[in-house]
């Protein structure tokens, strides 16, 4: 048996996050990469393998164009590294959203190939149904409502929900769908304050905001954004780094070093042995 099997893991699951409703608040970021997993598990209690990965590190204009491979990849690059925080798979656009048998397969086999704990959804309208499908068959699912990224192109943009009434209403109604099918947590993205706290008061299953306000029962960010590595971040984000700003600052001296020869110096050169 090889080290890295007898080695013993044990992850946050689904049962553990549930639980911590009303307890203490839910620490979340993205990963997309066994390196920046590895930093991240000892500080959180779920790293979502989120389809921003598509935006973030391929460059997309949105989630659209991200793959069920795509996710794959990530999801084992990130399971090699994490050891005790949750990982979750998003299920991405195209991949959940016809018959529940073909969701259940797709989120299977996320599931067998990557090894993470559960998978996650955009909670349409039509989803619930889907999630008690999956659920009842083995697959634990994360919900997300409010700004869903994968109707972008339906929507018209990346535009904050639950304005009026109608809209709120309609998200409340499917954040209540999503948990009463068995979802064990649920993202609630880009909604206005209010909106946030009523559904974490609403339903039983804990929620996870991302621009939705201190009303949740955790938080998510993109970690490339609250690290500061982009030129623009949402509102609702906080840097807690300028990581463009460091990598800038040393690419430009390494640059400086290589163009006039400082660099590699005596330190950083293999010597032949002496005979
Ligand atoms: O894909 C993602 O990163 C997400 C988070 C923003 C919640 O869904």
């Amino acid at each position: 048996m090889s080290a890295q099997r007898q080695e013993t893991v044990k992850r946050l699951a689904a049962p553990d996050i549930f639980a911590r409703k009303g307890k203490a608040p839910i620490v979340c970021l993205t990963a997309y990469t066994a390196p920046m997993a590895e930093l991240l598990d000892p500080h959180c209690d779920v790293l979502l393998v989120g389809d921003s990965v598509g935006m973030v590190v391929h460059g997309l204009p949105n989630t659209v164009g991200v793959t069920l491979e795509m996710m794959i990849l990530h999801g084992q690059a990130v399971m090699r590294t994490a050891r005790q925080a949750m990982v979750v798979v998003d299920m991405p656009f195209g991949s959940y959203e016809g018959a529940p048998e073909a969701a259940y397969a797709n989120a299977a086999r996320i599931m067998k190939e990557t090894g993470a704990q559960a998978v996650k959804v955009e909670s349409g309208p039509t989803v619930a149904a889907t999630i008690d499908y999956m659920v009842k068959r083995g697959i634990p699912v994360m919900g997300h409502v409010g700004l869903r990224p994968q109707s972008v192109l339906v929507d018209g943009g990346f535009k904050a929900k639950g304005r009026s009434n109608e809209e709120r209403n309609g998200i409340l109604d499917e954040a209540r769908a999503t948990a009463a099918a068995g979802a064990f947590a649920i993202v609630v993205e880009g909604v206005a304050e209010g909106l946030a706290r009523e559904i974490t008061e609403t339903i039983e299953v804990p929620t996870i905001g991302i621009g939705a306000s201190a009303g949740c029962d955790g938080q998510i960010l993109v970690t490339d954004d609250m690290l500061g590595l982009f030129d623009w971040t949402p509102k609702f984000v906080r840097r807690y780094a300028d990581l463009r700003g460091e990598i800038s600052r040393a690419v430009a001296g390494y640059a400086d070093d290589v163009r006039n020869r400082r660099f590699p110096g005596p330190a950083e050169i293999y010597f032949a042995k002496a005979v």
